[in-house]
């Protein structure tokens, strides 16, 4: 049986780390603060938003949500982040994704000053992150990393297989794999023999956003599966994997709900954190 890989448990244990950092920018003087920008009432979205408000709670971050409607102009959305690129106060901003129709999520995330980029989407970071230097790390690519540390899972010189190969998730991943040493490969929708790449993986990332798509005869015994899936099916919430097989086979397995999911807010209060410290430090060189 699979051991599993527990982000309820391992993303507390950031969250405590998280917080101490909290109380000593406080100490400091200076409130981290996390703002989102919500546009429309996508309900998946409305439930991913406040359950970053809540880890802020717990942490002690203080957070702010704007609510804009779903008839929000490109321009208006535009204004709003210009704004909290100028304010002060404000440490990382969040736009969340997907935005309602028509508007453009491109210029949004190149608009965001990549120093309040806590998404890590901005093109400089992501330019960055390729160069491997220093940058925030987009959220859940950074939790999947997180994850296989704290259980010591190997990862230079395995075989990784990342399937999905989206700007927010898949590319990142397998980034983050290759400079961690593994061999990589990114797998699509249009790749031919799908399955047999799987088996092939020491460490199987499952990000194709299709309910139980992975399947038990795609998974080497033994092998690391990591589920960034969040499906809804008949009221439930299930991942990109199909766990209930897969935990047979699998060395060890992230669960949906209570892996990855959790990890990506941790990791995104860390962003901000870390936003907020360079903040301090920037701009205690300029009083110098
Ligand atoms: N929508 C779903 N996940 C994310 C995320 O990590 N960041 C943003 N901005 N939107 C999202």
């Amino acid at each position: 049986m699979a051991e599993l890989m527990d982000g309820k448990l391992v993303s507390a244990l950031v969250l405590d780390k998280l917080q101490a950092r909290t109380e000593l920018l406080k100490a400091q003087g200076v409130a981290p603060h996390l703002a989102v920008v919500l546009v429309g009432e996508d309900e998946a979205s409305a439930i991913y938003v406040r359950n970053k408000q809540r880890a802020c709670d717990r942490i002690g971050m203080d957070s702010t949500v704007i609510r804009m409607p779903g008839d929000t102009t490109q321009q208006i959305l535009e204004d709003q982040v210009r704004e909290l690129n100028a304010d002060p106060s404000v440490h990382g901003i969040l736009v969340q994704f997907p935005l309602p129709a028509p508007l453009q999520e491109g210029p949004i995330l190149a608009l965001i000053d990549p120093t309040k980029d806590v998404d890590g989407f901005h093109p400089a970071n992501v330019g960055r992150l390729m160069n491997g230097l220093p940058a925030p790390v987009s959220c859940t690519p950074k939790g999947c990393m997180a994850l296989l540390d704290h259980y010591n899972i190997p990862v230079s010189g395995k075989e990784a297989v990342v399937v999905g190969r989206s700007n927010t998730v898949g590319k990142p991943m397998a980034v983050l794999l290759m400079q961690a040493n593994a061999t990589v490969t990114i797998c699509h929708s249009r790749t031919q023999n799908l399955a047999d790449h799987c088996r092939r993986a020491d460490i199987l990332v499952a990000a194709i956003g299709k309910a139980r798509f992975i399947t038990v005869d795609m998974i080497k015994p033994g092998a690391t599966v990591i589920d960034v899936g969040i499906n809804r099916v008949d009221g439930k919430v299930v991942g990109d994997v199909d766990f209930a097989a897969a935990q047979s086979v699998a060395g060890a397995i992230t669960p949906v709900p209570g892996g990855v999911g959790r990890m990506t807010v941790a990791m995104l209060l860390s962003n901000t954190l870390d936003a907020a410290e360079r903040w301090i430090a920037s701009s205690l060189c300029s009083s110098q």
